[in-house]
């Protein structure tokens, strides 16, 4: 029944999507000039909202662009209509709708659909997870340095130690690839189904990583925060691995692997 109901959702919301193939659209900026939000992520915001309370009008909504539908239900629904807003306001076909669902604090369903490229990844807690109805899992890759990697960057630069440029700079001056695709979702489920060995991002939103984080669980990856601890959406920090080379992305990040001069 819930998962029916993501994936009429996320289906209805990737038609919504593709309704705008031809068509412009408005633009507006949130905080900082480029941190976008168009009408269609409002409109596809709406269809998935409809869909899911049409089913479940008692459930607790989390949902990017309208906040928090705060209802007293051990369900949660956590919603990012459009992830990769940038690309999506560019015709860049890296984008997708990631609609996870909690009970009781625990992911136990996550949805990611691409639109354009027709990928719909799926999981379901202890069910494993799906690209297209084909079971996925995650990469063998053994080390770090022969690993592909993804990273994401947050829309105000980040001043910190060990912050997203220092870390970045880290693997690109030893060769490692890091990928920039511009949707954390994407970059999760990329994980999942073997496309990248690794992926961290230092501010990330629960909408950004609640079903990606249970789809890379669920394809035998590991997802912690930076420090190595479980994960939770409400934090911003995120290290997403196959879990062979986990430990080692972790000090990466960190800083404790030697660097050459
Ligand atoms: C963004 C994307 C991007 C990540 C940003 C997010 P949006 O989400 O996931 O990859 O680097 O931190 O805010 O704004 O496109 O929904
Ligand atoms: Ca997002
Ligand atoms: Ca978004």
């Amino acid at each position: 029944m819930f998962k029916n109901t993501l994936l009429k959702a996320l289906e209805t919301a990737g038609t919504k999507i593709r309704s705008f193939d031809e068509t412009d659209f408005k633009i507006s900026s949130k905080e900082g000039i480029n941190n976008l939000v168009t009408e269609v992520d409002h409109a596809a915001e709406e269809v998935i909202i409809a869909t899911i309370k049409e089913s479940f009008p008692d459930h607790h909504i989390l949902s990017e662009e309208c906040g928090d539908l705060v209802q007293d239900s051990q369900y949660k629904w956590i919603i990012d209509p459009i992830d990769g807003t940038v690309n999506f306001a560019n015709r860049i076909p890296i984008c997708c709708v990631s609609i996870g669902l909690e009970h009781n604090g625990k992911m136990i369903l996550g949805g990611v659909f691409n639109p354009f490229l027709n990928e719909l990844f799926l999981a379901e807690r202890g069910q494993g997870a799906t690209l297209n109805d084909k079971k996925i899992s995650v990469s063998t890759k053994t080390s770090v340095e022969a690993a592909c990697l993804v990273t994401g960057f947050p829309y105000t630069y980040l001043d910190e130690p060990n912050g997203p440029l220092e870390v970045f700079g880290r693997f690109i001056r030893k060769g490692v690839p890091v990928r920039r695709l511009g949707s954390a979702a994407i970059d999760l489920a990329w994980v999942a189904c073997g496309r990248f060995d690794g992926f961290f991002e230092h501010k990330l939103q629960a909408w950004d990583s609640a079903a990606g984080f249970l789809l890379v669980e669920e394809a035998g990856g590991k997802v912690t925060n930076m420090k190595g601890e479980p994960y939770s959406p409400y934090e911003h920090g995120i290290i997403a691995s196959n879990g062979t080379i986990h430990d080692e992305l972790i000090q990466w990040v960190k800083g404790e692997i030697p660097q050459q001069s």
